[in-house]
């Protein structure tokens, strides 16, 4: 499914060197080595702000907590995507509010938002936290409207997409803020846990920086209730290494997305509408969008089989998410049952992410689709 030994092996003496530099400095928390890595950051995203933290998760709660966001509030999200973007909502004193997903990006609806906006549970909406699943963002041209026109805090789940963009404004300033995860297997990755909060506001990036450090600006003056949420010195520096080559391998998932589509087509195994009925429903790039790919996901009839006939032959394959959040064990309180997100619920039986990374070979994606086509036949 993934190989992550490939991109490590070109690169190993460039980490094994900013590895030592970290040794030689002791700068183990915070410090230059995380510095140099937002700098480079803020110049690559196109934004003011890049703050490093401890994880995807912590920069979710970060922002979150940065625009003051907390109990008596509710925050709108999606049910299909994975569990942090809800539970960061719970960990800061707030309650999720959930609306279905576009059925074709899989990303959450504008227009499934505007409803529940109007309906009983947006009342306390203060936020809205979209995520731009699969690495394609969701429609900024429809979500930037609920900051503009309804004065909400609008931000991003940006997990799963470095270096995507909406009308060429990259993931990351889109927002009011935006969190991303560099979990060891997202496009931009470190090596172990780490995440990033961004921002275009002085006064957002002062929080979060408080709030990453146990609520301080100065030392042991302790301003609001902050947690320990820092990236370490380690992380900023393989960052920063990886921070150089993002861009080519973003390119090369787009490359190896577009062969698959080509040999999808080529053997006529997908089908042009939106859920599968004897072929596969190829993952599409949305006018706007600029996708990287961190996931190239297919509908699949008999998903299921299919998965188990992939895996008999040595194929990976995932579920990108194989069960919705609302209905899952830990979020009953939040009151959802089955059928409320109807396309969340067909997505999460229909869904099945296929190998993708930026050194995938074009004889392995062969391989993928002629056993897929086999299955179907
Ligand atoms: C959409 C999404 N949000 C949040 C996270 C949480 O990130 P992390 O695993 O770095 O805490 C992840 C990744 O795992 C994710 O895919």
């Amino acid at each position: 499914m993934l190989d992550l030994k490939r991109q490590y092996r070109p690169i190993h003496d460039e980490l094994l060197d900013a590895l030592g530099r970290v040794l030689e400095t002791q700068q183990f928390i915070l410090g230059e080595h995380v510095a140099a890595f937002e700098c480079a950051a803020e110049e690559q995203l196109r934004v003011r702000h890049a703050l490093g933290c401890s994880s995807g998760t912590d920069a979710l709660w970060l922002a979150l907590a940065a625009a003051e966001i907390g109990p008596g509030m509710s925050v709108v999200t999606t049910p299909f995507s994975f569990f942090a973007s809800v539970s960061c909502i719970l960990r800061a004193g707030a309650t999720p509010v959930l609306a279905d997903i576009d059925p074709v990006s899989f990303n959450l609806s504008a227009a499934a938002v505007e409803t529940v906006l109007d309906g009983p549970r947006g009342r306390g909406v203060r936020a809205i936290l979209p995520v731009h699943l699969y690495g394609q963002c969701v429609d900024w041209t429809a979500f930037s409207r609920f900051g503009l026109e309804r004065g909400l805090t609008v931000i991003e789940d940006a997990a799963q997409a470095w270096g995507a963009e909406w009308n060429r404004v990259k993931a990351g300033g889109l927002g009011d803020l935006a969190a991303f995860s560099f979990y060891p297997t997202k496009n931009l990755s470190a090596a172990g846990d780490a995440g990033l909060v961004t921002t275009n506001s002085d006064e957002m990036a002062e929080r979060v920086k408080m709030l990453r450090q146990h609520g301080m600006r100065r030392r042991y003056h302790h301003e609001v209730l902050g947690w320990n949420a820092r990236m370490d010195g380690f992380q900023g520096a393989v960052l920063t290494v990886k921070l150089k080559y993002i861009a080519g391998w973003n390119e090369a998932r787009r490359a190896a997305a577009a062969r698959y589509h080509a040999l999808f087509a080529k053997d006529g195994l997908s089908e042009p509408g939106t859920y599968p009925e004897h072929g596969v429903v190829l993952p599409r790039e949305m006018p706007g969008a600029r996708h990287v790919w961190h996931q190239y996901v297919i509908r699949a009839p008999r998903r299921d089989a299919l998965r188990e006939f992939l895996a008999a032959r040595k194929i990976g394959s995932e579920i990108y998410y194989p069960i919705p959040l609302h209905l899952q064990e830990a979020l009953k309180g939040l009151g959802y049952a089955e059928g409320d997100f109807p396309e969340a619920e067909r997505a999460a039986r229909e869904v099945l992410a296929l190998p993708i990374f930026p050194e995938l070979r074009e004889d392995e994606q062969q391989t993928v689709v002629a056993a897929i086509a086999e299955f179907l036949s």
